[in-house]
């Protein structure tokens, strides 16, 4: 593991793009898993002001998305898909057919998911980008959730309908479920790349660093992945009481 602090968001912003966009220039062909949510906007913002500059191109990427909610339109603005076109897509030259996001069809969503699966174990990430949630999930691998997961259809923990309730008029509009990769999955990528910032995430960031491994806290396993970076500002690394701007372990 190893953890690089910065002053705040948008320093964590300009710092992970970094990280992407040298990925990006050293294989044109890079297989990219992406995350939603507030914390990789940033990111996203800087990739595109680095495409607009001829820096990078996205011809040749194939990206798969972490998870997508269940029990909404696709084009809710809202879905993650939606998310995806609004905060990356449709600002960059990717071509249709190498963007992957779980399929949240109510009618096979099983079949799906294993399909989702296969795709994925064919197509190892050379990159994963991940956020962290408030009560230590990544992709929606919920607390309690198996470590040995594969794709599949998650109850959302109250938690974390809570916080994204921000982005719906109520939390009643908040879906009760989501398709996400399972932590197999993201374990299965040759790099990882987790952003973090503000404090609400400093005592999941801490419990992952420090803590057991343990499905109470789904981000701690990452302590076994072999090559991952994780960025964070200072509220929300406010807990590891890190001497220096950088730690590796
Ligand atoms: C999003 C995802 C989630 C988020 C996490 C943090 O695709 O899989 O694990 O990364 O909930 O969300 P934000 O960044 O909104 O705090």
């Amino acid at each position: 593991m190893e953890i690089f602090k910065y002053k705040n968001y948008e320093e964590v912003s300009k710092a992970s793009a970094a990280i992407v966009i040298r990925e990006m220039m050293m294989n044109p062909e890079l297989i990219l898993g992406l995350a939603t949510g507030t914390s990789p906007i940033g990111l996203y913002k800087n990739l595109i002001e680095a495409y607009n500059n001829h820096l990078i191109s996205f011809k040749n990427v194939k990206t798969f998305n972490l998870d997508e909610y269940v029990g909404i339109d696709k084009f809710h603005p809202q879905s993650y898909y939606s998310f995806m076109y609004e905060n990356l897509f449709k600002h960059v030259d990717i071509n249709e057919k190498n963007i992957n996001i779980p399929s949240n069809d109510m009618n096979n969503i099983e079949q799906l998911a294993a399909e989702y699966n296969t795709k994925m174990f064919g197509n190892q990430r050379d990159l994963q980008i991940l956020g962290i949630g408030q009560n230590g999930h990544i992709g929606f691998n919920e607390p309690g959730s198996q470590l040995s997961n594969q794709t599949f259809v998650v109850k959302l923990d109250e938690q974390t309908r809570i916080d994204n309730s921000r982005f719906f008029s109520s939390l009643e509009e908040v879906p009760t479920h989501a398709i996400t990769m399972g932590i197999r999955n993201i374990m299965y990528s040759k790099k990882i790349l987790l952003i973090a910032s503000g404090k609400s995430k400093a005592d999941a960031v801490y419990k992952m660093v420090y803590g057991p491994i343990t499905e109470t806290l789904p981000a701690s396993i990452l302590q076994l992945h072999p090559n991952i970076t994780i960025i964070i500002d200072e509220d929300a690394a406010s807990m590891l009481h890190m001497e220096s701007n950088h730690l590796k372990f």
